[in-house]
């Protein structure tokens, strides 16, 4: 089995090729590629790549992912999260592949505090939210064979997250301010990847699972919260932190300049059913993370 993988140098691409490896032969690709183009900006680039490699699966972690950067370049953001993405879905249909992506809660306007379903109305607060919006759209009009997983608050050990920006200022400063008015769930890279792997395992055997699913681990917090657990375990750990006081504010306290959702927490029935899979809780794979920073890598 071929499978093309796009976007293999992000937090969730990185985790996927290590995941996608057992399944077949994957050929990934970034926006750098030389052999094939992998760079989203170029529509029709992409879709000469699948006409030419003709997987049998395609997975795109590829995305305009800075969300307050969008705000300013709708057009890339379009290209790259929804034109780009319609352009392979017509690909993937002519050949018969199928086509697994990644969406966000931002297609939801963050209101109440009901987790959101699949079905629940759509109502992107900012322009990231409305690109990927299209992207979804794009793939459930032209490919029917497809997984769109929706997720939420993504973190890998590789590069920068939250948790590494925390410990770096609690070394440095005494008070630090956290928002604790946005509702989610923090997601590993490498849990994306692995329930990746096993949907397309289920989808080639079972192709009537095609569909869109909200995927994101259990539980919910809140990123004050997620701070203080960081903090717990360094301590934990023996590591030495200057901060003395965390102190919880609301998201005005932040003004960024694309709007944000209070509530991201999505619910996570549809996919655990379907594909038969727990989602463990959010703090397992974050300690995990933790363990990992804490037994490799000084934090400086
Ligand atoms: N991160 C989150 O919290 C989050 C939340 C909800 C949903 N998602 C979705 O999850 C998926 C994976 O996200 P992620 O967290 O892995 O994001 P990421 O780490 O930002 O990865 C996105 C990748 O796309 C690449 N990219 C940028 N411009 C490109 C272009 N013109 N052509 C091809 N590739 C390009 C980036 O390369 P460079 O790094 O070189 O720019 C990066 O490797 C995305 O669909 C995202 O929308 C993410």
């Amino acid at each position: 089995m071929n499978i093309l993988l796009f976007g293999k140098t992000g937090q969730v691409g990185w985790e996927l090729q290590r995941a996608l490896a057992p399944l077949g032969n994957v050929i990934a690709l970034d926006l750098h590629s030389k052999d094939y183009c992998g760079d989203f900006s170029q529509p029709e680039g992409v879709a000469e790549t699948v006409r030419k490699i003709k997987p049998d699966v395609i997975v795109n972690a590829a995305a305009h992912t800075a969300v307050d950067k969008a705000e300013s370049e709708r057009g890339l953001a379009e290209l790259l999260n929804a034109t780009s993405v319609e352009a392979i879905a017509k690909e993937a249909a002519a050949i018969n592949a199928w086509l697994v992506h990644y969406s966000t809660d931002y297609v939801f306007p963050g209101d109440g505090e009901q987790p959101w379903l699949e079905s629940d109305a759509t109502s992107p607060l900012n322009v990231y939210g409305e690109t990927k919006l299209a992207g979804e759209a794009a793939i459930q009009k032209y490919c029917s064979n497809h997984l769109i997983f929706r997720t939420s608050w993504v973190y890998a050990g590789k590069g920068n997250n939250f948790a590494k920006t925390m410990l770096r200022l609690a070394k440095e400063r005494k008070e630090l301010a956290v928002i604790n008015d946005q509702f989610g769930a923090p997601t590993g890279a490498e849990l994306l990847a692995d329930c990746t792997a096993h949907a397309i395992r289920t989808a080639l055997v079972k192709p009537e699972v095609t569909g869109l699913y909200h995927l994101v681990a259990s539980g919910t917090t809140t990123w004050y919260d997620y701070a203080a657990l960081v903090f717990a375990e360094a301590r934990t750990a023996g590591i030495e932190l200057a901060i003395e006081k965390l102190n919880p504010v609301p998201t005005s306290a932040y003004p960024t300049p694309a709007r944000r959702p209070h509530n991201s927490r999505l619910n996570t029935q549809s996919f655990q059913e379907t594909f038969e899979l727990v989602l463990p809780d959010w703090q397992l794979g974050v300690k995990r993370m933790l363990a990992e920073i804490f037994s490799v890598t000084p934090i400086v």
